[in-house]
């Protein structure tokens, strides 16, 4: 969506993952503050985006919506001051249908203006827009109505659709939004995370600065998953140049999480100004190459093992757009370091189960 917004993934937070409908204002405050004082608002970690369940079940009676008074009774507006005191930005959710998934709040359907305007005078930045509850029509004729409303709102909104990728929203999600889902929701385990990289993954060529697949937010920290796994995730949903939306307490973080979810290099795969998605350059049983071109003639590599046992994989130069011949200085980006040996030809590597390396190569000669 041409609003200027979204020129590289948006990193942040939601509520969603983590919480649920249990939200309030204190702990979206709170989370404001360990953003900034874990230091990931300084890594790119802007929006504090809070999910369903944010407002009460009834309109008042000019039509507008209303902040819950018993879990956020300071009000919207409120909040967003706060965040941006903070150098934050504050996420809202609404859903293109006349009551969101929880059925505990109203949908705008049929308020598109009205919300949009609503959400603008409150300092909103960011605006994921749910698909439940609908009155039957195409996602195509329902979303760009949020659309239009929010560029005429008067404040640039990030336009998040969230309609599961049911209709494909990759094909007319560019001028519509910044970001669509391709998947329904992820939940906390290696089966839901890797199928929805997978899904996401067919969509590559669609995504573009501006306009993003989006496979769903992070599970990083929830405990479902092991320490390789998380990497996986981490690892494709950056190289994926997916929406880096943490969906942990950031209130209450292990020293792992933490290690993952700063990793600057793997942050700067995701937010590399090309903002070319990786593709699967190569399948074979359990092991896979997935690729993407940086800036800078280099080039994303991950190696995943998605098997029960260790195994030993090799990404080829001509799989990854480099003529064989080409010299490459590797830098190991889970182990900080950049090789000592250079690399022709090819790179291999051995995984654990459920794990990955993740490569940046840089033509040397
Ligand atoms: C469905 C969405 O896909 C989820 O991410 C979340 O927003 C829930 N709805 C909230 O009800």
């Amino acid at each position: 969506l041409s609003n200027g917004l979204g020129m590289t993934p948006p990193m942040g937070w939601n509520s969603w993952n983590h919480f649920g409908c249990n939200i309030d204002e204190k702990m979206i405050k709170e989370t404001a503050d360990a953003l900034v004082s874990t230091g990931l608002s300084k890594l790119g970690y802007e929006y504090v985006n809070i999910d369903d369940c944010w407002a009460e079940i009834s309109r008042d009676d000019k039509g507008n919506l209303v902040p819950k008074k018993s879990t956020f009774p300071s009000g919207i507006k409120a909040l967003a001051d706060y965040v941006n005191k903070k150098g934050l930005k504050l996420g809202i959710y609404s859903d293109a249908g006349y009551f969101t998934c929880s059925r505990k709040m109203p949908g705008s359907l049929g308020y598109e203006e009205q919300d949009a305007k609503t959400f603008a005078s409150w300092g909103i930045d960011y605006l994921k827009y749910d698909n439940c509850n609908n009155d039957g029509s195409k996602p195509t004729k329902r979303y760009p109505v949020m659309t239009r409303a929010l560029m005429k709102a008067g404040r640039p909104i990030f336009f998040s659709l969230c309609e599961w990728g049911d209709m494909h929203p990759a094909e007319w999600g560019a001028p519509v939004g910044n970001s669509w889902r391709t998947t329904n929701d992820i939940s906390d385990n290696w089966e839901s995370m890797i199928s929805r990289a997978d899904q996401n993954e067919i969509y590559a060529e669609y995504a573009r600065p501006g306009g993003w697949n989006d496979p769903d937010m992070l599970e990083v920290g929830n405990g479902g998953m092991t320490k390789d796994e998380y990497i996986v995730h981490f690892s494709l949903w950056a190289i994926s140049k997916a929406p880096l939306l943490l969906g942990c307490d950031i209130r209450n973080m292990t020293r792992e999480t933490m290690d993952i979810i700063t990793n600057k290099d793997v942050i700067a795969v995701n937010q590399d100004p090309y903002g070319f998605q990786a593709k699967k350059v190569r399948m074979e049983g359990d092991q896979e190459i997935w690729s993407a071109p940086l800036s800078g003639y280099k080039i994303a590599v991950v190696l995943l093992n998605r098997g029960p046992v260790r195994y030993s994989t090799t990404a080829r130069w001509d799989d990854i757009g480099l003529d064989p011949k080409t010299v490459v200085q590797a830098r190991d980006l889970w182990e900080n370091k950049t090789l000592k040996t250079t690399f022709v030809g090819n790179l291999t590597a051995t995984l654990r189960p459920h794990s990955c390396k993740l490569y940046v190569l840089k033509p040397i000669a």
